[in-house]
Parts: C-alpha cells; structure tokens; sequence
C-alpha cells in the first residue's frame, strides 16, 4: 500500500456487431484479393454494424460488461468519455446519448475527436480526475462505425476499416497498480493526409461533393504508414520513460491495430519481441478508437494479462493525433 492515489482499471468490456464482412466478400465488391489484404495489412475480416445499429449501442453494450465487472452502477458514474469520429449524430455527443441509455444520474458528459487515439485520450484524461479526486467512477470508450464513412469503392481504404466498440472503468486505488503514466500528442500540418474533406461547417455537403464521395474517408496511406511507425514507436519510448522503465520490463504492448507491418515495425523500433505484441487485426481491422479497448479486453480476458503485468497502449491516427499510456494491473 501507498498513500498516493492512482488510477486502476477495474473493469473492461466490448463489443462488435455479428456481421462478419470477410475478404473473400470484398473481392467481389473492389478490385482486390484476399492473398494481397492478408499480406499488406494482416486483416482477414472485420465486422460491419447491421441496418439501424449505432454506435452508442455498441458502446453501451461494452459499458455494460466493462460495469459488471467493476461492479458500477450507473448513478456511480461520475463522467463518460467517449472516443469518437463516427458520432450517432453531430450534435448532441455520443456521450450524451450513452448516457440517456445507461440511464445515469450524476456523471458529466464528452466526446472527444482524437481519431484512432480516442481511447488513449479518455484514459489520460481519466487519470488526471481521479488523481486530482475530482471523480471516483469513469467510463471511458472508444467506439466508431467506420462502414458509415468508407467508400465502398475505394481499394485503397475499404479494406482496412470495421465497426465496434471497448470501454473501460477507471477507479482510484491505493495499491502499487494502475496508470503509471500517459503521454499524447498531434499534428495538425498533416491533415489533410487522413481526414473527411466535407461535412463540417467549412464545407458542409452538397449534392455535388456527395456525388464526388467527398463525405468519405480519404487517405494517403503510404505517408500515413510511416507517420504511424514513427509516432507510435515514439510515443511507446516516451512513456517508458515517464513511467521510469525499460522495455525489458514491459510484459505486453497493445498497439492500434491498423496495419500488421506498422505493429510489427513499432515493435522492432521499441525492441519488444512479437510474443510481447497483442495483435487482433486478422478479426476486426482498423476500428480507430474502438482498436486498443477492444485488444485491452481481449487480453485481459484471455488471461495474456496478469497480476502485476505492466501493460503500454499505444495509437496513432488521423490528426494527426498519437499517445500511450502504460498501465500497471
Ligand atoms: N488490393 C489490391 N491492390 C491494392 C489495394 C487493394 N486493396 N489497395 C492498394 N492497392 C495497390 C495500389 O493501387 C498500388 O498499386 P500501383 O502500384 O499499381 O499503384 C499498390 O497496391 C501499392 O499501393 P501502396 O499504397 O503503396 O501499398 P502499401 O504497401 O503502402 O499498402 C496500405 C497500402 C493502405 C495498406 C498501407 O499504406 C497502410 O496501411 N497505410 C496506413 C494506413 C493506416 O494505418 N491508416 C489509419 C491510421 S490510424
């Protein structure tokens, strides 16, 4: 025991819609070969919301389990942070929503637009609550319905990308255990390398730019690529530093799962072996924010994740935006 205040995980949960949208089902629909997207990406399939499903239900499904475990209820929910860029609507948030379902009492409410690091972001904001004892009980989520804004005629992006959601309870605790530390950052030169053109107030739709598929996900994917390697590989180096460790003692890394070489490249530039690497992309592909969650679930829950192991998430995405966090359990 110590009598500082950290920041624990005590409850994960997931969620991802039935519909398996394999690549085999994509080489009917675009020019591509399920040999070239295993080869390029490392994805297999990815799952697609079915008619009607939204993103604040696959979040409150993941809640839901991330609540049952913690053993929260919904009035003990102090704020819900919710990572997001595929919003149910433009306005009100998705957090606004999810809070109406949860049927919470007492918690603030945000969204917040950091793409792929959505997640990272919620945790880091998070922490700095419960250490400053502002808050007791946060629900942070990543959750995106990516198949709203692909461009199903896109080689280039509609492989990549999925839906689902992952959410997680932050507590404090007394123990030797939780956030140890998180770091984050962007830049916002490179826009334009990742990013919907139309839609916001700048530019807002037009039969015309519709047309032109302008309300879809555009990307330059190879500089995307070696921004990802660099920043991730960066941002896995910065919080071992903060957190005042080695990379030898680091049992698991949890990277976004974007692209298998930019996991694999991250994990060569931070000298981790691969059996150190969770890696899920063969079954969801790119779910932004909805990637580290949904892996941090399923690596606690198939037991890669024990007692006392100490964990670095780490995402980068469109922004661009990147950040980590290492994690003591
Ligand atoms: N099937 C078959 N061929 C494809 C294809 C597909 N789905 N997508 C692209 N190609 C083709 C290209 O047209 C190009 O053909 P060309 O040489 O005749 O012009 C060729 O494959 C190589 O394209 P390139 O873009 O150089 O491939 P790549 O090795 O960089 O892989 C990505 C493309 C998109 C998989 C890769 O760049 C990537 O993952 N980038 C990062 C994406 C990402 O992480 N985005 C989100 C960040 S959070």
């Amino acid at each position: 025991m110590s009598s500082k205040i950290n920041a624990a995980i005590t409850g994960t949960g997931s969620s991802a819609p039935k519909r398996v949208l394999t690549n085999l089902d994509l080489e009917k629909i675009v020019d591509t070969s399920d040999e070239w997207i295993i080869e390029r990406t490392g994805i297999k399939e990815r799952r697609i919301v079915e008619d009607g499903i939204v993103g604040t239900d696959l979040a409150l499904d993941a809640s839901k389990k991330a609540m049952e475990e913690a053993k929260v209820l919904p009035e003990e929910i102090d704020m819900i942070l919710v990572g997001t860029v595929t919003p149910d609507f433009l306005l009100p948030s998705n957090a606004c929503i999810l809070q109406d379902k949860l049927k919470t009492k007492n918690a603030g409410v945000m969204d917040i637009v950091a793409a792929c690091s959505g997640f990272i972001y919620g945790l880091s904001i998070a922490q700095a609550y419960i250490q400053t004892q502002k808050y007791k009980t946060i629900l942070v989520i990543g959750v995106e319905i990516l198949s709203h804004v692909t461009d199903w005629t896109d080689r280039n992006t509609c492989v990549l990308f999925g839906d689902g959601a992952g959410a997680a309870i932050v507590q404090p605790t007394n123990d030797d255990k939780g956030i140890l530390a998180t770091f984050l950052s962007g830049d916002g030169s490179l826009a334009n390398l990742l990013h919907i053109p139309v839609g916001g107030c700048k530019t807002p739709l037009t039969e015309k730019n519709i047309k032109e598929s302008m309300h879809f996900i555009k990307m330059q994917g190879s500089e995307v690529f070696k921004s990802a390697v660099r920043s991730m590989g960066d941002a896995t180096e910065r919080v071992l530093k903060l957190g005042a460790i080695t990379s030898d003692e680091v049992d698991l890394l949890i990277p976004h799962q974007a692209n298998m070489r930019i996991i694999e490249a991250t994990a060569r530039r931070v000298k981790l072996p691969m059996e150190k690497v969770f890696v899920n992309i063969h079954k969801y592909g790119n779910t932004s924010s909805a990637s580290v969650p949904i892996a941090l679930d399923e690596a606690r829950k198939s037991g890669v994740i024990k007692k006392g192991s100490k964990v670095v998430l780490v995402a980068f995405g469109a922004g661009f935006t990147w950040g980590s966090a290492l994690i003591k359990f």
